[in-house]
């Protein structure tokens, strides 16, 4: 909404579809009257709506008065009153966090561990730019906490939350309030709408306090800064938030309005005008030299910061160059993560497990004497596989060195022999699965023993079940690995039709929940009430309607995680035109997608030549709606829908960003010429496949020609 000039406000005109509004001057003792007149109002409101039941203003006049309490505040921001209603969300949540959609998600970082590979990455930067000489980069400490947005409208706090998943995260609004650190209103030239970024974190000397305190009271003792930081954040209550010290750094943007700034230093200078904190180690660096120095001296330093830190962010300083650069899946291109080396700790291996995973892969896993690295308490460590065990001789009862590595699962580094107890066994690798007693072989090449029991092998059967329901698959609250666990082993739940079943069963009749004896009854079970069983079937009935992406990676086909199912729903767009293509096998359309190699097409097409995969799909589609791939494409766009194969040389930018920018136009990228190739843009020294297409009569591109198609 635009404020035309301050000491303005809204009556509500509507002009060109922008409320534009009279403009109305109104003096100071005015606006404090209206202010606790719309406090008040809007509290009944809330109690009626929250606690009551009985809401008595409609959403679209609450909305209004709440519209009209932030442009109040933002003409008089002196005038914000304590009890404010931008001051609050609503009433206290009563199960739960509210959810918040980002509007940029929110991403995480790439990671490296030595600066072989730092110079790696700024190779890669400069070849997508195909920029020589060198760039600057933005250095930052990598704040072991939990990123935050916060977002502001009109200078004033507005809404805040966590990162969730990345698209979708928990309403931290009343709780980041309680955080003195943090802004609640900003002044001076500020975007509009603009959300600000960081970390909220624990400093060591407040973690440590809390603990102390804690355990007098015989309290939560937390592992580590991070974890009482995260504990103490999301607290359904925002009272304890405030209880705990917690502080914040901010380095980043969400959604702005008017993007000024041209720079990370530049946003810097701003977020510190603004009151924000900024780490003050920041530093610009030019050269790759000035990098290694900043890591290396940071490292040094590291153990003598007041808060945990476990590596560096590099980030492109360049806003231009960051936007050219754009993103992975998850990641930006133009930043990373340097993480510091692992830390290390010895102690004893009390007893070594086989996991089965949905593949049917064993796992060995080892049970370790719990020991504390780096600030947190190990219990578990991977071992990888057999030979893993076997190379590093590793046995039940040995002492060994284990290390993590920022949030990777800890690993075993290697045995100290001269601790080995007397005739201790070495470790013989199950042949037959330990879940159900299948044979286990080990393909020729393969470095994973696997359960052949298939379908019959519940521990894959759950692992399955598991990974159907995660987040980036069907992702339904309420259903998480425990619950899966048990409503298999009780019958409840054995395959992923089961789950849309659920509430039907429950009740025993069709239309119902709840009924009085014939069903399952959900709501009688212990712990459980009506309550959760309908919040429960609401999540299903949620996700009855499910993008293809997600509902191709949620069937769970070997090698086909979120990147590679994206790829496939952009490239088939309906799943009815993805399935018919696999049941006939035709792997060249899969060979074609750049990112799709051999091994990955015979997987995909093996999962489609097991009936039994395509009879459980046949039920499940019976409840599941799979949307057709819809990104936000361009349709305008000349190479919206069009098949593109880039060879040569291009000169005005790597071959890299010239795909992703056709990408993000909405065109396909093949790797190889083939008569539904609609594009072939050649570049210097265009070899075989300009050949080819002249052969196909495909239409070629020469490099100018595509730049004028992206403008
Ligand atoms: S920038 C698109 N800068 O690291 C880039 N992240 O794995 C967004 N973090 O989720 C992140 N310190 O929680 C950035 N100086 C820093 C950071 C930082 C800590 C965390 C943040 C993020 C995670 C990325």
């Amino acid at each position: 909404m635009e404020i035309c000039c301050e000491m303005s406000y809204i009556l509500g005109n509507y002009c060109g579809g922008k409320v534009v509004a009279n403009i109305i001057d109104i003096t100071e003792e005015q606006a404090k009257i209206e202010l606790e007149k719309i406090a008040k109002e809007m509290a009944k409101a809330d109690i009626a709506y929250y606690q009551n039941d009985e809401p008595y203003l409609t959403d679209a006049q609450y909305d209004e008065l709440k519209q009209r309490n932030i442009e109040l505040e933002a003409a008089f921001p002196h005038l914000v009153r304590e009890d404010s209603p931008s001051r609050k969300v609503g009433a206290p949540l009563q199960s739960g966090f509210g959810k918040v959609k980002h509007v940029f998600p929110m991403l995480s970082l790439g990671d490296v561990f030595s600066i072989e590979e730092v110079e790696d990455f700024v190779a890669g930067v400069k070849r997508f730019l195909s920029m020589d000489g060198d760039i600057d980069f933005m250095c930052e400490p990598k704040i072991d906490g939990l990123s935050f947005t916060a977002r502001y409208e009109n200078g004033i706090f507005v809404k805040g939350a966590t990162r969730g998943d990345g698209s979708v995260g928990e309403d931290i609004t009343a709780n980041l309030r309680t955080i003195k650190q943090l802004p609640q209103k900003i002044e001076g030239d500020v975007p509009e709408v603009l959300e600000v970024r960081g970390e909220v974190y624990m400093s060591k000397a407040d973690f440590f306090a809390l603990n102390q305190k804690n355990e007098a009271e015989g309290k939560k003792i937390f592992a580590n800064p991070r974890n009482a930081a995260a504990g103490s954040l999301r607290q359904l209550d925002p009272n304890v938030t405030k209880e705990r010290n917690l502080s914040l750094f901010a380095y980043t943007w969400g959604e702005v309005s008017n993007r000024f700034w041209n720079s990370q230093a530049d946003f810097f200078e701003h977020l510190k005008i603004w009151g924000f904190p900024t780490n003050p180690n920041n530093k610009l660096c030019h050269s790759i030299q000035d990098i290694e120095e900043f890591f290396n001296n940071l490292m040094q330093i590291r153990a003598s910061l007041p808060y945990d830190i476990d590596g560096v962010v590099y980030k492109v300083n360049d806003t231009v160059l960051q936007e050219r650069l754009g993103f992975l899946t998850r990641t930006p291109r133009w930043a990373i993560e340097h993480k510091f080396p692992a830390e290390q700790a010895i102690t004893t291996i009390n007893n070594i497990r086989v996991q089965v995973g949905r593949t049917g892969a064993l796992t060995p896993v080892a049970d370790l004497e719990p020991v504390n690295v780096g600030g947190v308490l190990v219990s578990h460590a991977t071992l990888h596989n057999e030979d893993e065990i076997k190379r590093k001789d590793i046995r039940i009862g040995d002492s060994v060195i284990i290390q993590r590595a920022g949030d990777v699962i800890p690993q075993v580094v290697g045995v100290i022999k001269e601790k080995r107890p007397e005739n201790c066994p070495e470790f013989v690798f199950p042949s037959v699965c330990p879940e159900c007693g299948a044979h286990a072989v080990r393909e020729e090449d393969e470095a994973v023993r696997r359960c052949t029991g298939g379908l019959t092998c519940p521990a894959q059967a759950i692992e399955r079940l598991k990974h159907f329901v995660s987040r980036d698959a069907f992702d339904i609250e309420g259903l998480g690995s425990k619950i899966i666990e048990t409503f298999y082993n009780e019958g409840i739940i054995k395959n992923p039709v089961d789950i849309f079943t659920l509430q039907e069963r429950n009740s025993g009749e069709e239309d119902d929940l709840f009924s009085q004896g014939n069903g399952l009854q959900l709501e009688k079970r212990e712990g459980w009430g009506r309550k959760s069983v309908e919040n429960l079937f609401a999540a299903i009935r949620q996700k009855q309607t499910m993008p293809l992406a997600r509902f191709i990676y949620a069937l769970g086909i070997r090698q086909v995680g979120t990147a590679t199912a994206r790829l496939i729903a952009q490239n088939f767009i309906s799943w009815k035109n993805f399935s018919e293509e696999m049941q006939n096998k035709n792997t060249e359309k899969l060979l074609a997608i750049d990112g799709i190699g051999a091994s990955m097409a015979q997987d995909i097409v093996e999962f489609f030549d097991e009936q039994h995969n395509l009879k459980t799909i046949g039920d499940l589609l019976k409840y599941v709606t799979v949307e057709d791939f819809a990104e936000v494409i361009n349709y305008s766009s000349p190479l919206a829908g069009k098949t593109v194969v880039f060879t040569g040389t291009l000169t005005s930018m790597g071959r890299a960003e010239a795909k992703a920018k056709a990408l993000s136009l909405g065109a396909k990228v093949a790797g190889s010429v083939s008569k539904n190739t609609d594009y072939v843009v050649l570049g210097a020294d265009a070899g075989s496949k300009a050949q080819k297409a002249a052969e196909l009569n495909v239409t070629t591109l020469s490099e100018e020609e595509f730049l004028r198609l992206l403008q």
